[in-house]
């Protein structure tokens, strides 16, 4: 990891002084960086501890494209707060943090392209492009509030659970693994992401300090597992109150409070962390079909911190 930072860091150089100060930003406040784990550690479990300098920027690639769509969600979500400080829209403002995360994806692809990883591109721009459908078709849905728990599950694959397949598939793709494995692993990556994404999910249900805001998905009119599920299972008086309070009353902290409420006291949370261990339990099965050895080990510690975490 440390020679994976040392790399991204070079990856982010521009001629730009305001680009460069941004990234140093960027930078200092880095993330978890589960995304490039999940590359380095499927590449050696599937090789059995090979390695390649492809690795490396497959993981450097992942954590670009990750950083430009955090940059561009915090605008999409009106959100001023991102890894226990500002936004880059919070200190920049929304038409800076725009053209840096559209810097940061080109660079990511750039990076792919000018070492002829093309079939790491791939990966990555088919969990591009799902990406931005995923985000557009949870507009939508908030928009309309029509949201079923098999949309939930679209958007939410779409969204977070395909870079995390790519993430995998990359690893393996990377120490050049058969396609079938490189699918599998795609596979695997999707449960996880799956499982990863309720998970945050769920901290919005809380007052975890996690370093960003919670509390915001209904103002946001965002429908996500806990609350889809009350709505199927409540009755229609209820059910009433409860998309009029998101419809017309979602900016009124009292009323949302009270929604959080009524979702916890009806088996919301209990339901959404069921359906997350499903998820887990799906990852954990694909890799039932590998040996014993410390990358697999460390994989299996992985998928427990995805649903355990804290942050
Ligand atoms: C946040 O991802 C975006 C989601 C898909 C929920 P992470 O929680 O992995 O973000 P960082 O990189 O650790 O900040
Ligand atoms: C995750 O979406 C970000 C992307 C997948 C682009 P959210 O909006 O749910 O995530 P956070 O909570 O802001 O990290
Ligand atoms: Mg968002
Ligand atoms: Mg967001």
């Amino acid at each position: 990891m440390d020679l994976f930072e040392k790399k991204f860091k070079d990856a982010m150089l521009s001629k730009v002084p305001l680009l460069n100060r941004i990234t140093y930003y960027i930078i200092r406040r880095k993330g978890k960086q589960m995304r490039p784990m999940f590359v380095f550690l499927v590449a050696k479990m599937v090789s059995n501890g090979g390695f390649d300098e492809r690795t490396y920027r497959g993981a450097s690639v992942v954590e670009l494209i990750h950083t430009a769509t955090l940059v561009h969600d915090d605008i999409v979500d009106d959100s001023n707060r991102r890894r226990g400080f500002f936004s880059i829209n919070a200190l920049w403002k929304n038409k800076i943090a725009v053209l840096v995360g559209d810097f940061l994806l080109s660079k990511g692809l750039l990076l792919s392209i000018d070492n002829e990883d093309f079939d790491l591109l791939k990966l990555i721009s088919i969990a591009v492009r799902e990406m931005s459908e995923g985000e557009l078709l949870q507009i939508e849905k908030a928009r309309k509030l029509d949201i079923t728990e098999t949309v939930y599950f679209n958007i939410i694959r779409q969204k977070t659970a395909t870079l995390i397949a790519a993430c995998c598939g990359i690893g393996a793709a990377s120490v050049s693994a058969k396609n079938d494995t490189v699918q599998q692993m795609r596979k695997f990556g999707e449960y996880i992401g799956i499982a990863f994404q309720i998970k945050d999910d769920l901290f919005d249900y809380t007052d975890a300090k996690i370093g960003k805001p919670t509390g915001i998905d209904i103002k946001e009119q965002k429908m996500t597992l806990p609350l889809i599920h009350v709505l199927n299972k409540c009755s229609k008086k209820e059910k009433a109150w409860l998309i009029n309070s998101i419809k017309k009353y979602n900016k009124d902290k009292r009323r949302v409070k009270e929604v959080i409420s009524f979702v916890k006291e009806n088996g919301g949370i209990e339901y959404t962390i069921s359906k997350m261990n499903k998820y887990k339990n799906k990852a954990l099965a694909i890799l039932d079909a590998y040996p014993e050895s410390p990358y697999k080990n460390s994989l299996l510690l992985m998928i427990d911190y995805v649903v355990e975490r804290k942050i």
